[in-house]
């Protein structure tokens, strides 16, 4: 809320009493203690504080930007914020209308906004919006250089009305911009009245340039030497430095993309003007020609023609009459007043012109333009305020109008429309009077009655009419309206000269205008001949700038609308473009006449207060609303607040909603239902509403970003699913082409020897080499079944055990006893083992305490120990361990020894029954198993079912060596163990050898011969193998 150090009351709605005299006391209290803003609700009241003040800086942007109105201290600010956000929020255009009389502050105020808009938008540094905002900046140099002027009133005067549309995008940023201008007060490059200037150009540029310079535009510094530029008398003003503005404007020229050729044009242009003003005529004879042709000179070098040409246009003038064409000789009186339309017309020119260059430069363009799917638009009107001159002409005459039609405006929608929506509405309402100047715009702008139409009416006139019969025109036709005099009208009346002037009653005072020049200046003729002598300029730019000097001379033309219906439609226009926008004011007040910062001129300001009915705005204000909207768009914006109107209310119309929304969040003490829309009393009520809704708003934005990001993933995940798909579909198609080629490749291998083992595959494709493996396995199974049916199931374990021993010992060792049935558990069959009721019976005792499953081997053995002794034993393996047995009553010698522990097995290449079951305890196992009776071969049995139990215990395969020497480990001492042929032998028997060597001696007849080994002896395969 306001801060402590406030004067007087902030918004003129909380007066006590609402007169003009508290509103004036308020207004003066304020004006003195520094604050120049005061709110009649969201109306800004502005009094001009001739001084810098010191509210405008980076902290007072950011104190205001995107808060409230009635947060902080009044400021014009808040107003363009206020404005920015509606725009943003509602997505609504909206305008801020400037409003007051002439030196009120409303040029001062429009650039203050565009400024804070500036300073607020672009938080994302985007270079384009940069440009944009730079370019609106600096447009107002060039602006206020070629259409600003001094005026008696106000040292920078704007001389033309400017209403600026700001194009934002969807993120509410400007992004481009449009400038109308209205009424350019022309007649002042030609005329000044004392005490005021000519546009501010001329004098930038006879002050800005530097010596050398001026003599190319052939031009001395002092504008005293120049009729144009002298005529006022006050050529200096001290709150101007023109040489530093003529910098200022260049450079503004160049931020906006001018070229130096149109920069050097410009000037050009400015000088020609000057020149021309200079030049005066003298009659000879029957013609009028330039006094000095030097003049003319270099008028006609500054506009790129030759002095001849110039001299002519301004001499004469070509006229055709039924086809023919003739020369007219000026009067001396035509010549000066074609002199003046040349220069008025040709700075007029120069002023669209720059203003259409700068339009192109604020373009909405490129990327930005496209992208901004929500182009919405601030505008900004700055127009020259009401003005009352000693000797007031047709241009005073249009700008006062202008002001009428904004006054009649902000009647129409602050104080009519509101008024009248709350009787529609069917809200409570005591009325307020307030004076409607409709009737002064009829008096201006009434089509066949109004004063615009009376002159268009006497220009239309063939035969030679005069401002004196305009006049009394004048008289004939508006005599009894109450708002236009003249001395005609009222004789009495000794203020008004007869025959010259008429008074108007303004909405905010009389004027009296001169009727002089009124008709010529509606009229706005130029003659022909200076339209074709520009156009066949040999600058290209001031050629283009004529486009109908092209014309034919003979070419009848069509008569061109005058100065005021012109003026007329485009105020309509404006005032159209406005109504269509969501209005905010600023009123302008000027506290005095003389530019003072601390004098407040009782008289004025109350004038100003009563005309710009700003008392009656506030008694509409006070019994009025803050806030009101349709009940639709009411709910559409706050619904997510109300558990009972989110996500949608279905209990009822959208008033129900919007009251059931109200009445839950406690705020029914502040509103009134209207028919259509709901109205909110105070702005706290509408602020808490907007801050409850900004607080539900992220989660609301992540609702809709997760469910469009779901989407997203939805639509890529069908895209990959159907790639997937397709991907299959190749592959499928793929494999069963390969399948088909496979399927010729084997159709015969039923009945092949090798059931199609020795076929060459196909080469797979790419897609198909993973399943290759499969289907060689699918293969290799069923070559392994069409093998294995012919053997009987019940046989498949032992077939299994006398394939691993064959991986083992295949082309290493010939007998392994594979064509005989293996039995493994021999000890335990009778015709083996006489003792075998002994061995079950040990064997179901070592079962109870070991706890193995099963007896995959037993035999008698001979073993050998470390100290070369040789005991008979009993050798047991379960399904785990590996034990040695006595051979009385088959106890266990010592535990059992994992099979997994097992390191490897030795044997010889013969028909020996050794074997080494090494492990690495330091203990090989070194047997030789003892086969009585039969002397069949049981190591290839042994070394099946070792091997077999290891890969199915360890996942691995056992090491097996078949050799005639090996080393083994004995009482932890590696030792070589030799198989050797001794004819001494009858039994195969372990001896000790030389040194360390165990010698296992087998008699000749197990000697086979053979492939020759370490040792040299030989075995023979062929036979020994094959046993
Ligand atoms: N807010 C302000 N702060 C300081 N000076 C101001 C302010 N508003 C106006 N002025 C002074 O008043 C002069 C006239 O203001 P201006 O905006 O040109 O009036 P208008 O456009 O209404 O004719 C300015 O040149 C400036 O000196
Ligand atoms: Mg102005």
């Amino acid at each position: 809320m306001a801060a402590q150090d406030e004067v007087g009351i902030v918004d003129f709605v909380l007066l006590d009493e609402i007169t003009l005299d508290k509103f004036m006391d308020n207004l003066r209290k304020r004006f003195k203690g520094g604050k120049i803003y005061t709110y009649i609700g969201e109306v800004c009241v502005s009094v001009n504080p001739y001084r810098t003040m010191n509210i405008y800086g980076p902290e007072h942007v950011s104190q205001y930007k995107g808060r409230e109105l009635f947060e902080n201290p009044p400021h014009i600010f808040a107003i363009a914020d206020a404005a920015h956000k509606e725009m943003k929020q509602q997505g609504r255009d909206t305008c801020i209308v400037i409003s007051g009389e002439s030196g009120s502050g409303k040029t001062e105020a429009s650039k203050i906004i565009m400024k804070y808009i500036a300073a607020v938008t672009n938080v994302g540094g985007r270079q384009e919006v940069e440009r944009v905002k730079n370019v609106l900046l600096q447009s107002n140099a060039i602006l206020e250089a070629f259409g600003n002027a001094k005026t008696n009133r106000n040292d920078n005067s704007s001389r033309f009305g400017k209403y600026m549309d700001i194009n934002f995008d969807f993120k509410g940023d400007p992004i481009g911009g449009h400038i109308n201008n209205y009424l350019l007060e022309k007649s002042r490059v030609i005329l000044q009245q004392i005490g005021e200037r000519n546009f501010h150009s001329f004098y930038q540029l006879l002050r800005g340039l530097t010596e050398s310079e001026l003599k190319a535009y052939q031009l001395s510094r002092d504008p005293d030497a120049y009729f144009y530029t002298q005529q006022g008398k006050s050529s200096k003003v001290n709150t101007i430095n023109d040489g530093s503005d003529y910098k200022a404007t260049n450079s503004a020229f160049k931020t906006l993309g001018f070229s130096s050729s149109e920069i050097s044009t410009v000037w050009n242009t400015v000088a020609a003007i000057l020149h021309l003003g200079n030049v005066t005529f003298k009659s000879q004879e029957e013609s009028t020609k330039p006094a000095d042709i030097n003049v003319v000179n270099k008028a006609a070098t500054m506009f790129s023609v030759t002095s001849g040409e110039l001299s002519k246009a301004l001499s004469e003038r070509v006229i055709a009459a039924r086809g023919e064409v003739m020369k007219k000789m000026h009067t001396l009186h035509e010549a000066e007043y074609g002199r003046d339309a040349l220069a008025k017309a040709v700075y007029d020119r120069l002023f669209t012109w720059i203003v259409g260059k700068i339009n192109a430069a604020l373009n909405v363009q490129g990327e930005l333009g496209k992208k901004s799917y929500m182009g919405t638009v601030i505008g900004v009107l700055d127009i020259y305020g009401f003005e009352i001159f000693d000797a007031n002409s047709f241009e005073q005459f249009c700008i006062n109008y202008c002001n009428e039609k904004l006054q009649q405006l902000f009647i129409e929608l602050v104080l009519k429309q509101e008024q009248e929506e709350y009787r529609r509405e069917g809200i409570e309402w005591k009325n307020v009077d307030f004076f409607n100047n409709q009737i002064i715009c009829d008096l201006v702008e009434q089509p066949h009655k109004g004063v615009l139409a009376i002159l268009d009416e006497a220009c239309l006139n063939v035969g030679k009419v005069t401002d004196e019969m305009l006049l009394e025109a004048m008289d004939k036709k508006l005599a009894g309206h109450k708002h236009y005099t003249s001395r005609q009208l009222s004789p009495m009346d000794k203020e008004l000269k007869h025959k010259e002037e008429f008074r108007i009653r303004h909405y905010a005072g009389d004027v009296v205008y001169n009727i002089d020049g009124f008709l010529d200046k509606n009229k706005d003729t130029l003659f022909q001949d200076f339209k074709r002598l520009l156009h066949n300029s040999s600058n290209k730019i001031i050629s283009d700038m004529w486009p109908e000097g092209a014309m034919d001379i003979t070419k009848t033309t069509k008569r061109p609308l005058t100065a005021g219906t012109l003026f007329r439609s485009s105020m309509i226009n404006l005032v159209k473009t406005l109504t269509s926008k969501e209005p905010f004011y600023v009123r302008c007040i000027k506290p005095n006449e003389v530019k003072s910062p601390s004098l407040f001129d009782e008289e004025r300001v109350k004038h100003q207060v009563c005309y710009l009915g700003l008392v009656e705005n506030v008694r509409v204000r006070r019994a009025g609303f803050a806030y009101r909207q349709r009940y639709d768009k009411f709910l559409k914006r706050y619904k997510m607040i109300s558990q009972f109107t989110w996500p949608n209310f279905r209990a009822g119309s959208d008033k129900d909603g919007t009251r059931v929304l109200i009445e839950e969040r406690e705020f029914a003490h502040d509103v009134k239902y209207g028919n259509t829309k709901i109205f909110i009393r105070s702005p706290a009520t509408l602020f808490a509403l907007e801050t409850a809704r900004s607080e539900l708003i992220p989660g609301i934005v992540i609702l809709l970003q997760k469910l469009w990001r779901g989407t997203l993933c939805r639509i890529q995940y069908k895209k990959m699913k159907a790639a997937l798909y397709i991907m299959n579909y190749y592959r499928h198609a793929k494999i069963r082409k390969y399948l088909e080629q496979l399927h010729y490749a084997f159709r015969d291998v039923k009945k092949m020897h090798d059931y199609g083992k020795s076929v060459t595959w196909p080469a797979p494709p790419l897609s198909v080499r993973p399943v290759v493996g499969t289907l060689r396995a699918v293969h290799a199974r069923w070559r392994a079944w069409m093998i294995l049916r012919a053997v009987p199931r019940a046989e498949w374990p032992q077939l299994r055990l006398k394939m691993c021993a064959a991986s083992a010992l295949k082309g290493k060792r010939g007998a392994w006893g594979q064509n005989r049935k293996w039995e493994g558990n021999y000890l335990a069959l009778p015709h083996y083992n006489h003792n075998s009721e002994a061995f079950i019976a040990s064997i179901n005792n070592l079962c109870n305490a070991d706890k193995f499953q099963m007896v995959l081997f037993s035999s008698y053995i001979q073993k050998t120990n470390r100290f070369n002794k040789c005991a008979d034993r009993a050798l047991l393996i379960t399904d785990s361990n590996i034990y040695k047995l006595e051979t009385k009553k088959f106890k266990a010698m010592r535990k059992g020894s994992p099979i997994q522990e097992v390191t490897g097995l030795s044997l010889s290449p013969g028909r020996d029954q050794l074997l080494v079951i090494h492990s690495n305890k330091g203990n090989d196992l070194v047997v030789a198993l003892n086969t009585e009776p039969s002397h069949e071969d049981r190591v290839g049995e042994l070394v099946g079912i070792l091997c077999n139990r290891y890969q199915q215990l360890r996942n691995m395969e056992l090491k097996v060596t078949v050799g005639s020497q090996f080393q083994c480990m004995l009482g932890n001492k590696s030792r070589p163990l030799h198989v050797e042929v001794s004819p001494a032998a009858q039994v195969a028997n372990f001896r000790p050898g030389n040194g360390t060597t165990i010698v296992y001696a087998v008699p000749t007849s197990y000697a086979l011969g053979g492939t020759g080994d370490q040792n040299g002896q030989q075995y023979n395969h062929k036979i020994g193998w094959k046993a």
